[in-house]
C-alpha cells in the first residue's frame, strides 16, 4: 500500500488526477471502476481538462459506477448517473454506450459482475470512504466476498448524504452497490479521502485489524492500493 498525505483538497485532487491520466496514457482502452461523492469532484474536473492540456483521451475507455441510488432515474439530479455525467462525462470524449451503472442491470444484478469480468476486469478503481469505513454502499458487516447486490443504507450514511437532498424524507434508504469482493478483483485501487470527518474512518482501515465493523480495512489484503488522504483526513495517522 503506498499512502500519500497531500495538504489539501486541491492538492489531494491534483495527485490523484495525475495519477489517473497517466494511467490513462499508458492503457488507452482500460476499464475505470467510478465513485460518486464529494472526494473525486475535482479529481473528476482535472481529469476534464487534461483532455485539453495534455490530450489525455477518454474515447476507448470503459467504466463502471460503484453503486446507485434505488429508485432514483438517471435524470434526477441526486442520482449518480447525473453527477457522473454533470462532473466527469460530459467534460471528457468518453462515449457515453461505454459507461454502466448497477442499477441499470435491476433486477439481476449479478449480470452486472457478469459485464465487468466480460470486459477484462477492472484495471483502475477510484473509491471514496464513507465516515462509518464503508466503501462503495456496502456498510459495516458487509461480507468481504460480497457481489452486486441491493442493500440498506445505515442511519449514519442515509444521515452524511442528507446534505445533498433539500428534504430529509427524499434521501434514498436503498441503493445498488458492487460487492467488496467485485472492488478487491480490481487490479488497481486508488482510495481518496479529506476532511476532519473521515479522520477516524481512515485510521480504522489503515491502522486496524481488518474486520467487516470497517469494510475498507480490507484494502490492506489488495496487492496495489494507493491512498491518497489530505493532512485533515490523515490526522489520526503517525509517523
Ligand atoms: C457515498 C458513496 C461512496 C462515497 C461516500 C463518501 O456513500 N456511496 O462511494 O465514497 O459517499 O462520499 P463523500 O466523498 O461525499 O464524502
Amino acid at each position: 500500500m503506498q499512502i500519500y498525505i497531500e495538504k489539501d483538497y486541491n492538492d489531494l485532487s491534483k495527485k490523484a488526477s495525475k495519477i489517473i491520466a497517466d494511467f490513462i496514457k499508458k492503457n488507452p482502452k482500460c476499464v475505470l471502476g467510478l465513485a460518486t461523492g464529494s472526494t473525486p469532484q475535482k479529481t473528476y474536473d482535472l481529469l476534464g481538462k487534461m483532455r485539453k492540456i495534455n490530450k489525455t483521451s477518454f474515447k476507448n475507455i470503459k467504466t463502471f459506477n460503484l453503486d446507485e441510488y434505488s429508485g432514483l432515474s438517471a435524470n434526477n439530479p441526486q442520482s449518480y448517473h447525473f453527477f457522473m455525467k454533470q462532473n466527469f462525462f460530459d467534460k471528457t470524449d468518453i462515449d457515453i454506450k461505454n459507461t454502466f451503472f448497477p442499477t441499470d442491470f435491476a433486477p439481476d444484478y449479478k449480470k452486472y459482475d457478469e459485464k465487468i469480468k466480460k470486459s477484462g476486469g477492472i484495471n483502475l478503481q477510484i473509491l471514496g470512504i464513507g465516515s462509518n469505513g464503508h466503501i462503495g454502499f456496502n456498510e459495516p458487516g458487509s461480507k468481504f466476498f460480497s457481489k452486486t447486490r441491493q442493500v440498506k443504507l445505515s442511519k449514519n450514511t442515509i444521515k452524511d448524504n442528507a446534505r445533498f437532498f433539500k428534504n430529509k424524507k427524499d434521501v434514498p434508504t436503498k441503493a445498488v452497490t458492487m460487492g467488496i469482493g467485485t472492488i478487491m478483483s480490481a487490479k488497481k485501487i486508488i482510495l481518496l479521502a479529506s476532511g476532519k470527518n473521515k479522520s477516524k474512518a481512515v485510521f480504522n482501515a489503515l491502522c486496524k485489524k481488518v474486520s467487516t465493523k470497517t469494510p475498507a480495512s480490507i484494502l490492506q489484503s489488495h496487492k496495489d492500493v494507493i491512498v491518497i488522504l489530505d493532512k485533515d483526513s490523515a490526522e489520526n495517522l503517525s509517523g
